[in-house]
């Protein structure tokens, strides 16, 4: 049993970086999808996050959601860190901490530069005063999804900008915008490697690619080759979680009680969660 905080993470993040692997995220919905995350980790000894999203947030609160987080953290057999996943809201990420999570996303990134530097500021300075940590986002991340949407070409991360949000918040790690998109791709992404390398050697802390589904395995790697050490993923975990139940209720009956058809749920979960954890190279690594 152990108690996790926002340097736990950080001690991850620092240990994959040496060791040449990433921290896989996966965004759950419950507690059906949190524990395909734990088993999952715990049968493939890998460090791993798992994040509460604003809709899911809105809906069965961050006390309830923080009191479940913080139980798996500790019984779990491996290093698991609970994250708040893309607030746009400095209050929620505050009351996050509150409510135990030891890292927060505050993501200002469709803001301008300035705004954007305020609202983490403003989250950074109460989560280092309570032992949690934070990630913001510069850049943005395209496509359509539950984190936020945006169909604009201008998404690519400025490197002096990155730099600038860096230095004047003292946040602790940062998502970049270098052409991945959240929920599923048409075609292949179109990542940009050179920037990423360019922001990489311009700053010293871990960076996030987010928008896992669909990016091919080989651009996974070059990413993390590259200075990534999280990678995130969401849209595929719960495409399985509702057709698998879909299937699995479709085969056996709505009669059949949630339970039964839950545990085979998680089990389909578990194989895209263990299926992350490999092309991360996280396995083995707790
Ligand atoms: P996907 O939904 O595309 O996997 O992205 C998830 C994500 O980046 C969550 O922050």
């Amino acid at each position: 049993m152990e108690t996790y905080n926002g340097n736990t993470l950080m001690k991850m993040l620092h240990d994959a970086d040496e060791g040449g692997y990433a921290v896989p995220m996966f965004d759950y919905s419950d507690i059906w999808d949190q524990m395909a995350v734990l088993e999952a980790a715990e049968e493939l000894h890998a460090p791993v996050m798992f994040a509460s999203l604003p809709i899911g947030v809105n809906e069965i609160g961050l006390e309830m959601l923080g009191a479940i987080g913080t139980v798996t953290m500790k019984n779990a057999s491996v290093p698991m860190i609970h994250h708040l996943d893309h607030s746009t809201d400095t209050a929620m990420c505050c009351k996050a901490v509150d409510c135990g999570y030891p890292s927060v996303m505050i993501d200002a990134s469709k803001l301008d530069l300035e705004t954007n530097i305020l609202h983490t500021r403003e989250v950074v300075r109460y989560a280092h005063a309570h032992g949690a940590v934070v990630e913001a986002e510069i850049g943005k991340i395209k496509g359509r999804g539950y984190e936020g949407s945006f169909d604009g070409g201008d998404f690519l991360v400025k490197t002096d900008d990155a730099v600038r949000l860096v230095r004047e918040t003292g946040v602790d790690t940062l998502a970049i915008g270098i052409g991945t998109a959240h929920g599923f791709y048409e075609g292949k992404p179109e990542i940009n490697f050179k920037r990423l390398e360019e922001v990489n050697e311009a700053l010293d802390l871990p960076l996030v690619l987010h928008g896992g589904t669909g990016i091919p395995e080989e651009d996974v790697r070059r990413a993390i080759r590259g200075g990534i050490n999280k990678v995130n993923v969401g849209t595929q975990i719960r495409c399985t979680y509702m057709k698998s139940a879909q299937e699995i209720i479709g085969k056996r009956g709505y009669t059949t009680h949630t339970v039964e058809i839950m545990r085979d749920v998680k089990e389909e979960i578990k194989n895209v969660v263990k299926y992350w954890i490999r092309v991360c190279m996280a396995d083995g690594k707790a």
